[in-house]
């Protein structure tokens, strides 16, 4: 690269960065060994990205990372129908692609039996009024201590942000994070690019 073309691009970079750090819905950072995250600008309105977001039953339709999200109670039954969305306390049961699908996926969509995951998560925190989400893999805390946020907000373009980040802890977490870190990360961005191909019918 010729040294201008260098410049012009740390330039645009620089410029860059502070507009995508600008807005954030999601609660202060905690450290963490390491962290996954992706934010994405939609057209759409703040409660139709909600929905998406808390239909679990829709996921398969749409979501190349989280292929099945099954609220449960503690015992591991599955809740009713009308209850198959976020309910703080209860139990999430996620079948994952790591890393995600090829998109598009619809709900025939074949796994990779090789990228195949499930993890027991709690529901923690559910704030519509926040627009923000929350659960965690249950896992003794000492050995793997990772929440998910996910947050909607809208920008004063008009448009929504989806933003979701998880920190990973924990004396499993460097294991997790050289086995799959570069792929949750791949995934986190996968279900960002989805959510708009959902909402805005295209890429
Ligand atoms: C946003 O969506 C509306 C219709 O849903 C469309 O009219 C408008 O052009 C879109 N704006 C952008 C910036 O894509
Ligand atoms: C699950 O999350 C709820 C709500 O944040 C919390 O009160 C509860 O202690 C959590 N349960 C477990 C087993 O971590």
């Amino acid at each position: 690269m010729a040294p201008s073309t260098r410049t012009l691009f740390a330039l645009l970079l620089s410029a860059a960065v502070p507009a995508l750090a600008q807005q954030t819905n999601l609660p202060p950072i905690t450290d963490g060994v390491f962290a996954v995250s992706a934010s994405i600008e939609l057209n759409t309105t703040r409660d139709a990205l909600w929905n998406a977001l808390t239909d679990f039953p829709k996921y398969p339709e749409w979501n190349p990372f989280v292929r099945s999200a099954v609220m449960t109670n503690k015992l591991g039954i599955p809740l009713p129908a009308d209850q198959q969305h976020p309910i703080e306390n209860e139990r999430l049961i996620f079948r994952v692609q790591i890393p995600a699908l090829p998109l598009p996926v619809d709900a025939s969509t074949p796994d990779n039996i090789l990228h195949t995951q499930f993890s027991l998560e709690n529901v923690t925190h559910v704030q519509p009024e926040l627009g923000r989400l929350a659960w965690k893999y249950l896992s003794p805390e000492f050995l793997l201590d990772s929440e998910r946020w996910t947050a909607v907000s809208e920008l004063e373009n008009g448009k929504v942000l989806y933003e979701s980040r998880e920190v990973y802890n924990g004396v499993a977490a460097g294991l997790l994070q050289d086995l799959y870190g570069n792929g949750l990360q791949e995934s986190f961005d996968a279900q960002a690019q989805a959510l708009k191909l959902l909402l805005e019918g295209s890429l």
